[in-house]
């Protein structure tokens, strides 16, 4: 018997891992965060199976489901949204299952982050703009940021932000980070990406507040960096017609050419 923490992914049902479909189908036992991970992923639960939504339990009750199922031999689907390793509250979970001696896995599912970026078509790395991505989210009522961990202190890096659970904070989120990046700075708050009613909004540090329409007030993230405008005049070098590498000798003195495939 197992625990499967399994990554369910932004909301698409088929956004899925194939590891994660099949563990769903073989466990007689579903534990799912209702509040993010849609109801048309369950469809892949055997006939029959326990399906909990967990959203209205606590810790407690939580593993007591596990131990429930520990009992019983049950192997159980433990579905977070996204990815587990962001914001998931997987880590107290695998603590408590690890100190009853239950056993568990872990299948890394599509964050919301990479499920906004295809949304948008973009890429978050752009040569010469932006080498990095930072997750990150602003406090929450049961989260304060760690010191240090601000958007100020992130935005003066001129990184490209995703910016989890904030979208009910826009205009701060804007006002702190206007000074790092100007006013004109692109900005895309992304609403349910992979959804059926996603939305895209696409604006400027200066607009963007006023373009989110009032109902967007929760799953969307804020996208903010010089990125995604989407251009640079710095093509990457891995396709570089002119730089020698190993999948690609430029001559027969490269020091690639007598390496070959490996
Ligand atoms: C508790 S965190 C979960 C993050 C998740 N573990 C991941 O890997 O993306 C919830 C936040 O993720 C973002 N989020 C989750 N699903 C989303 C989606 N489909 N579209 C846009 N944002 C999403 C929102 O910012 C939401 O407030």
């Amino acid at each position: 018997m197992t625990v499967h923490f399994i990554g369910a992914g932004p909301g698409a049902p088929d956004l899925l891992t194939l590891r994660a479909r099949d563990l769903i189908a073989a466990s007689p036992v579903c534990l799912y965060a209702g509040s993010l991970v849609p109801r048309a992923i369950l469809a892949h639960c055997p006939e029959g199976a326990r399906i909990v939504n967990t959203a209205p339990l606590d810790l407690d009750a939580i593993i007591a489901e596990c131990e429930a199922a520990h009992a019983e031999g049950l192997d159980v689907a433990r579905l977070h949204s996204g990815d587990l390793s962001v914001w998931s509250a997987m880590g107290e979970q695998v603590a408590r299952l690890k100190a009853l001696n239950i056993p568990v896995s872990v299948t890394p599912g599509v964050p919301a982050f990479a499920a906004a970026a295809a949304a948008l078509g973009a890429e978050l790395t752009l040569p010469g703009v932006a080498q990095s991505v930072v997750l990150t989210r602003t406090s929450g009522r049961a989260s304060a940021m760690p010191e240090g961990e601000t958007l100020e202190a992130f935005g003066a890096t001129g990184a490209t932000l995703a910016i989890h659970l904030s979208i009910h904070r826009l205009d701060g989120v804007v006002a702190r980070l206007a000074p790092h990046y100007g006013a004109d700075c692109p900005v895309a708050v992304v609403f349910r990406a992979s959804w059926p009613d996603e939305r895209i909004i696409r604006g400027r540090l200066s607009d963007i507040a006023g373009l989110v329409p009032e109902e967007v007030t929760r799953t969307a993230l804020i996208l903010v960096g010089p990125a995604l405008g989407g251009e640079t005049e710095v093509r990457s070098a891995l396709y570089s017609a002119d730089y020698d590498r190993r999948y690609r000798p430029q001559s027969a003195d490269s020091p690639f050419t007598s390496v070959g495939d490996e």
